[in-house]
């Protein structure tokens, strides 16, 4: 009982510190920002439009990742996985490229018609967006409840099949040999003594990410051969180029950290 005691302190304590030396004014940033769950993974896209007289373009995440994988998009349809990473133009749009693969008439409104050019270009800030919020509520009422981000804990509303997601587009995705899956479970082992394991699991990653969003860009495939620290996942990179910024933010560390950690 006294030595349980004694290693939650040793833990609190060994998290203060940890949190001081690289508690950049970014990090604290990061940590600090919440959004409101309407708001979680939205993004705005102005590479061209402003330039052209348009509002900006408004993306967002929730109205999409409940119909689709994150594979699909990122791998078939090419978007960049940073933001104004990708050069959509209004003509790709209309060949059917990019937004244009689904708004198209038939899956979702269309990108040709003049009365729909203001439902993706629109004014921001998206937080005065009313009807985006109502129709974020109505979305989102049955599914199971996360604790941050969009409120929303996707992994279970995808296991109990709340979502369906679609993977292909016939029209669109070409076909080509699935990477093998199911790999099962991988535990990573923390390089630092006495901190939580983590939980990663590939079959959980792969119903939404297939295979090739990781690898071999984000993580090596092979166990132990990617080395980084969780200021990497701060800023963005390895775990941090998803958990932060569309899948549950970094602020809800036991979901990764299988034992209770407290700041
Ligand atoms: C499904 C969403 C969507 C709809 C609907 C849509 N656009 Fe766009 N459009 C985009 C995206 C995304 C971009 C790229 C935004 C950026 O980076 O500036 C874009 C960019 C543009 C650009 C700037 C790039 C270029 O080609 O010069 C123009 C002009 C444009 N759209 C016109 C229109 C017009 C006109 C309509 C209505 C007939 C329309 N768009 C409807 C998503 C949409
Ligand atoms: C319907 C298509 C679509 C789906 C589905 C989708 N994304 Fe995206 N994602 C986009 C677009 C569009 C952008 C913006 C790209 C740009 O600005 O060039 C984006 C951007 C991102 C970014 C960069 C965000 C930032 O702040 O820099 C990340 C990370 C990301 N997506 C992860 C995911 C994950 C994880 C999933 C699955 C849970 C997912 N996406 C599902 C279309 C999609
Ligand atoms: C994989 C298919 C797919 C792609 C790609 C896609 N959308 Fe959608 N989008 C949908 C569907 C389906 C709906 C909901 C049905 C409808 O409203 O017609 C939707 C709804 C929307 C809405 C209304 C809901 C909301 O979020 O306010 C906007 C705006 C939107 N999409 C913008 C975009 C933009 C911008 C892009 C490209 C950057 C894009 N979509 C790419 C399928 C897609
Ligand atoms: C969300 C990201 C992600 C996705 C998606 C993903 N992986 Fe991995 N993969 C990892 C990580 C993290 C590791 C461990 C890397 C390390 O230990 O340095 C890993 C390791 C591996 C390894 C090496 C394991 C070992 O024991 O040597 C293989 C093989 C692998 N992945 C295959 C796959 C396949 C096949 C898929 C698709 C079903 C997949 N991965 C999807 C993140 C991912
Ligand atoms: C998306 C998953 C994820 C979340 C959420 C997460 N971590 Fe981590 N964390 C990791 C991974 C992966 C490592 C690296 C493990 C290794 O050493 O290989 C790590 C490492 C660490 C380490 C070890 C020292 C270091 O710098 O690498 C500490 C301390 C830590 N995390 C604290 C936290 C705290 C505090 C939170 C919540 C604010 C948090 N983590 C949230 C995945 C996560
Ligand atoms: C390519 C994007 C991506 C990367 C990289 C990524 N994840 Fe995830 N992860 C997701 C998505 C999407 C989900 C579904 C839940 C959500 O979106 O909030 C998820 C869910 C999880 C879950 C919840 C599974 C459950 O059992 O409920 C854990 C834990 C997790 N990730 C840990 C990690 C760790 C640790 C890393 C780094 C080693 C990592 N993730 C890297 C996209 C990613």
């Amino acid at each position: 009982m006294k030595s349980n005691i004694i290693s939650v302190l040793f833990l609190v304590f060994g998290l203060i510190i940890f949190f001081l030396s690289f508690s950049t004014a970014e990090t604290r940033g990061r940590l600090k920002r919440t959004l409101p769950p309407y708001e979680y993974g939205t993004i705005v896209m102005n590479q061209f439009s402003e330039k052209k007289g348009l509002e900006p373009v408004i993306f967002r995440h929730w109205s999409h990742r409940n119909r689709y994988t994150c594979r699909l998009c990122h791998i078939d349809l090419g978007f960049a996985m940073v933001r104004g990473g990708t050069p959509v133009q209004e003509e790709d749009n209309r060949n059917g490229q990019y937004c244009g693969a689904c708004h198209n008439g038939k899956e979702a409104f269309s990108v040709k018609d003049r009365g729909n050019c203001k439902r993706c270009h629109s004014p921001y800030p998206v937080g005065l967006d009313q009807e985006a919020k109502r129709l974020f509520y109505k979305v989102t009422k049955t599914l199971p409840r996360g604790r941050f981000g969009n409120g929303v804990d996707w992994t279970k509303a995808e296991e109990m099949g709340k979502i369906k997601l679609i993977d292909t587009l016939d029209w669109y995705s070409f076909k080509r040999p699935k990477m093998k899956r199911d790999k099962g479970e991988i535990e990573m082992v923390p390089k630092v003594k006495g901190l939580p394991d983590i939980i990663f699991s590939h079959k959980k990653h792969a119903a939404w990410n297939g295979c090739e969003i990781c690898h071999p860009d984000i993580f090596a495939m092979k166990k132990g051969g990617t080395r980084f620290k969780m200021i990497d996942n701060f800023n963005g990179l390895y775990c941090g180029a998803c958990h932060g910024k569309v899948a549950f933010p970094l602020k809800d560390c036991g979901l990764c950290h299988a034992k209770p950690v407290s700041l």
